[in-house]
């Protein structure tokens, strides 16, 4: 039997590190499987520190990434250099993951090529086109074209099931973010950079923060910056700490609004080992991010949401997580709470495990070979009873 070849595809930090697991576990099989990887560069300092963490080396770097990029620039660059891509490879299958204007992209030049798709982390919903934007359409545009869909949750199956795709296209596999985390984060770490070493020292309470979503850039994110100035101006115990994303147009904001302020910390986008370690070590989490959203509460730590819908309900209805948006008064308020109110801190604080039990990445690959007829039986999805059906 001759082995299949999968194609991952990706292009941005988050997407890299969610994929990783999935690299790694499709390199197990090497009579089953040629992996191929074909990375965007959508993002490139960023995607290049996960890229050395998880020691992947891509067969493809199509080094889309531009300063100041628009969605055209993305959508068109990664578009022909997959095209290149896929006409010399002809995978079997190609595995983009999420909802970046990469994956979308990645999805669409399959295709073309009458390539099958799958889509790790599929079926993850807000239902209002503009938010968050783009990437709501990208995972209805992308879903659209999926042959094989990825669920994390049970809530992402149903969103799927709702809008008409089978039931036997569909797994529930767990977030592979949990499997990236697992393997991460450790008791022990001690942090490298100078400016982390001290941090929570004489008891501080640490806030951890990051923001890049378009719809939060200049307004939404001065009220938030505005906030948080309020904050260390009334709480002496509490210092921010905030890797700031590259992208300029919040690096402008950041500075003009926290620069130079005492207790908070502003640095550079941190690489996903330090980082995760951070978030264990930090007392509250205030972000816009979507991962970050999935790994706090498996690591016990309440979160803030500053946006106002999430595709991510499930540690909402835990408590874990709170939509807060990004009005001013608003984010100080609910900051503050935290701060003073231990009751409530407590009830946010309960761990808890809905996004995987770190081991997706291994059912997404035992899946793809059972499709293919190079395994017997289907694994046990996430969260469900044992499969009883054979192919
Ligand atoms: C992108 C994704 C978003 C995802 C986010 C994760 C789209 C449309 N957006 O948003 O879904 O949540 O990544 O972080 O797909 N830059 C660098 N170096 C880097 C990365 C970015 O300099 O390593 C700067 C560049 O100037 C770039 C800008 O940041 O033009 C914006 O990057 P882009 O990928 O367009 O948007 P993100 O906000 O990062
Ligand atoms: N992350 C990181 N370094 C940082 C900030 C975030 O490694 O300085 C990780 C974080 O742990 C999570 C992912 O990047 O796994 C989230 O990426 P981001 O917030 O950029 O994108 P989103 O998840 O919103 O698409």
């Amino acid at each position: 039997m001759s082995p299949i070849k999968v194609m991952t595809v990706f292009g941005t930090r988050p997407e890299a590190i969610k994929m990783a697991p999935v690299v790694i576990e499709l390199g197990k099989y090497p009579e089953l499987i040629t992996p191929v990887v074909a990375v965007t560069a959508q993002h490139r300092e960023m995607l290049d520190q996960v890229l050395h963490l998880f020691r992947i080396q891509p067969h493809y770097d199509l080094d889309i990434m531009s300063q100041g990029q628009t969605l055209f620039d993305i959508t068109c660059r990664a578009m022909h250099g997959l095209n290149e891509v896929l006409m010399r490879e002809r995978p079997d299958i190609v595995l983009v993951h999420g909802d970046t204007t990469t994956t979308f992209a990645g999805a669409l030049a399959a295709f073309y090529h009458q390539t099958a798709v799958g889509h790790v982390e599929a079926g993850l919903r807000t239902h209002h086109k503009y938010s968050p934007f783009p990437e709501e359409m990208n995972r209805k545009l992308t879903g659209a074209l999926t042959d094989l869909h990825f669920a994390p949750t049970a809530t992402a199956r149903d969103n799927l099931l709702g809008e008409g795709v089978g039931a036997d296209a569909i797994f529930v596999t767990g977030n592979t973010v949990i499997d990236a985390l697992m393997a991460t984060v450790n008791k022990e770490y001690r942090f490298a950079d100078g400016a982390l070493a001290g941090i929570g020292e004489g008891g501080r309470r640490v806030i951890l923060v990051t923001t890049h979503r378009r719809e939060n850039l200049g307004e939404p994110m001065r009220q938030v910056y505005q906030a948080l100035r309020d904050i260390v101006a009334r709480y002496d115990d509490v210092e921010i700490v905030f890797p700031v994303h590259k992208n300029p147009l919040v690096r402008q904001v950041v500075s003009a609004e926290l620069g130079g302020i005492e207790r908070v910390i502003l640095i550079d986008p941190l690489d996903y080992q330090p980082f995760a370690n951070l978030i264990a070590r930090s007392h509250i989490v205030l972000t816009d991010s979507g991962g970050i959203q999935e790994e706090a509460p498996s690591l016990g730590k309440p979160v803030l949401v500053l946006r106002d819908t999430t595709e991510r309900p499930e540690a909402i209805a835990a408590g874990t997580v709170k939509l807060i948006g990004t009005d001013r008064e608003r984010v100080y308020a609910e900051t503050e709470r935290l701060l003073t109110d231990s009751a409530e801190y407590h009830r946010m604080a309960t761990a808890c495990n809905p996004y995987g039990d770190g081991k997706a990445a291994g059912r997404i690959v035992e899946t793809i070979l059972w499709r293919y007829g190079l395994l017997n039986s289907p694994p046990q999805q996430f969260g469900c009873p044992a499969p009883t059906t054979e192919k």
